[in-house]
């Protein structure tokens, strides 16, 4: 029996966000090199969009390469930057089948210019679907989203449209990459790092955290139906106590 079977339909969440990490270590475990590991990743990326589309989950988030990978070996980033976009051109046809819509956050600009046409191209091409929405965190980081939030609303500001007075959450949430999402109720981390690295810092403010040593190249729909599973064992207080919720 799959643990799918124990999940409750209507305690699912309405979006799930994933730190995909352990590529490197899986790949070194076999004798091979980073890019083994992030090509096999794939692998799990769409296995897991599956699982989440045959769910009805609404949203998943991605984060597949944040602000700081920029830093790494230039081979790799290299490599990766190649294979994300090679594989989100050559997926369009299996989202649309899905009716799943891509959407990209992130800071696109630090992209070579026909990775962010394909990127374009691609969350065009999937505008229509109103399936799963798949948001992929490239060149993503929090501090960077946040800091760019604030910048447009101090130049809102200086041009007279709203006052300081005037800035709410509402407000404050428009200005993130992630303006037209609900907040993640659950956030998963592979690879047995116990941290946020610099993903969602404001959204995932009330998110339910689950860890897990499986290193992304090795996560597959069981994984992931294990860690619904843990999270629909959780009570969600959201500040109150246990007998008001
Ligand atoms: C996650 O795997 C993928 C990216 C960060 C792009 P890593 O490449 O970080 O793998 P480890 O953590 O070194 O094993
Ligand atoms: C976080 O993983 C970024 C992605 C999964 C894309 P990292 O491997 O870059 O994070 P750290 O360096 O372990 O914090
Ligand atoms: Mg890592």
């Amino acid at each position: 029996m799959s643990l799918k079977d124990n999940l409750i339909a209507e305690k699912l969440p309405r979006h799930i966000a994933i730190i995909m990490d352990g590529n490197g270590r899986w790949a070194k475990e076999k004798g091979k090199d980073r890019l083994f590991g992030h090509y096999n990743g794939v692998e799990s990326v769409r296995n897991i969009v599956e699982g989440c589309a045959e769910l009805g989950i609404g949203y998943l988030t991605l984060y597949a390469f944040s602000t700081e990978n920029w830093d790494r070996p230039k081979d790799e980033v290299t490599g990766l930057m190649e294979l994300l976009v090679k594989t989100i051109r050559s997926e369009v046809a299996t989202l649309n089948k899905n009716n799943i819509r891509l959407h990209v956050i992130g800071n696109i600009d630090m992209l070579p210019k026909d990775a962010r046409n394909e990127l374009d191209e691609a969350c065009d091409e999937t505008k229509n679907n109103s399936g799963l929405n798949l948001i992929m965190a490239l060149s993503y980081s929090s501090r960077w989203e946040i800091l760019n939030a604030v910048k447009n609303i101090g130049r809102e500001v200086s041009d007279g449209k709203i006052t300081a007075d005037d800035i709410t959450e509402e407000i404050f949430q428009q200005h993130l990459c992630t303006a037209n999402f609900p907040d993640p109720e659950l956030m998963i981390r592979t690879s047995g790092e116990y941290r946020i690295s610099n993903f969602l810092l404001y959204q995932l403010a009330y998110a339910e955290l689950y860890f897990t040593d499986t290193l992304w190249p090795d996560f597959r729909k069981e994984n992931l139906y294990k860690a619904l599973f843990d999270y629909q064992t959780r009570e969600r207080r959201f500040g109150k106590t246990s007998e008001q919720v």
